[in-house]
């Protein structure tokens, strides 16, 4: 893989955009303010790194980070994602994306509805569940697959080739993977599960930062994404 695009230059956005650089991987990253904004980010980044807008970022590559609030989803360039594999790290969050009953009710969930408006994307829910600090700062691009010093990310999907994609790059940025199963099942790792954040976070009070990544092992992970209710 060659080029990673990423809608959404935020805390997520852009851990994912180092990791991406640092191992080798071109990146053309995006917001909601327009490339200029974004000037001191790719500069930053190096040279593996621009900045775009959206539609260009969704476009850069076959396979797109897609790392925005979920309220944003109306306002996304909806035609450029199709036929992307598209990595969706949201969670719902009533507070800050509004009441949406489908997913209060559970009767969806945040990952089906972004599949259902980006039609013509293979959606695969992934880096959702993870703190992006704790993201950041527990990648080994270096160790090998299934190594003592990786941690392990859930991805869950569809479509098993998008699958194969998503693992690849996380194995290039430095992850294990857990499969989860089909794309409804990403709410096995949603807020509120035991693989929500905490297999990452070493710290006794809940005080998530860099300074409390532990590692979380593929078998450790597994069994928190089997424990949700
Ligand atoms: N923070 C975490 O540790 C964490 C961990 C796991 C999952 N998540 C989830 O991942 C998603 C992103 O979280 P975050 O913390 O990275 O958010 P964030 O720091 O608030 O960043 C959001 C980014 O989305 C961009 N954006 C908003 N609307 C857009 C649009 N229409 N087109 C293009 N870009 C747009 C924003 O650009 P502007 O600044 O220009 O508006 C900003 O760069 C959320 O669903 C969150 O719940 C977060």
């Amino acid at each position: 893989m060659t080029t990673l695009g990423i809608v959404g230059a935020g805390h997520i956005g852009s851990t994912v955009a180092r990791l991406a650089v640092d191992a080798g991987v071109d990146v053309v990253i995006a917001n909601s303010r327009g490339p200029e904004t974004l000037a001191d980010l790719v500069a930053d980044l190096g040279p593996r790194a621009r900045a775009a807008t959206a539609a260009e970022a969704a476009r850069a590559g076959d396979l797109v980070v897609l790392t925005v609030p979920l309220k944003a989803l109306g306002d996304l360039p909806v035609t450029a994602f199709e036929g992307r594999v598209v990595l969706d790290t949201g969670n719902y969050y009533p507070q800050r994306d509004g009441q949406i009953a489908e997913l209060d009710d559970g009767s969806s969930t945040s990952s089906e509805l972004i599949a259902r408006t980006l039609a013509g994307a293979r959606v695969v829910k992934v880096f959702n569940n993870i703190f992006f600090e704790h993201l950041g700062v527990l990648a080994r691009p270096q160790a090998a697959a299934g190594s003592q010093d990786r941690s392990a990310l859930a991805i869950a999907g569809d479509d098993a080739e998008a699958k194969a994609a998503a693992t690849a790059l996380l194995d290039t940025i430095g992850y294990d993977v857990v499969d989860a199963g089909p794309l409804r099942e990403g709410r096995r790792f949603q807020p509120g599960t035991p693989a929500y954040g905490l297999p990452y976070d070493g710290s006794s009070d809940g005080t998530w930062s860099g300074d409390t990544a532990r590692r979380a092992s593929a078998e450790e992970l597994r069994a928190a994404v089997a424990a949700a209710e």
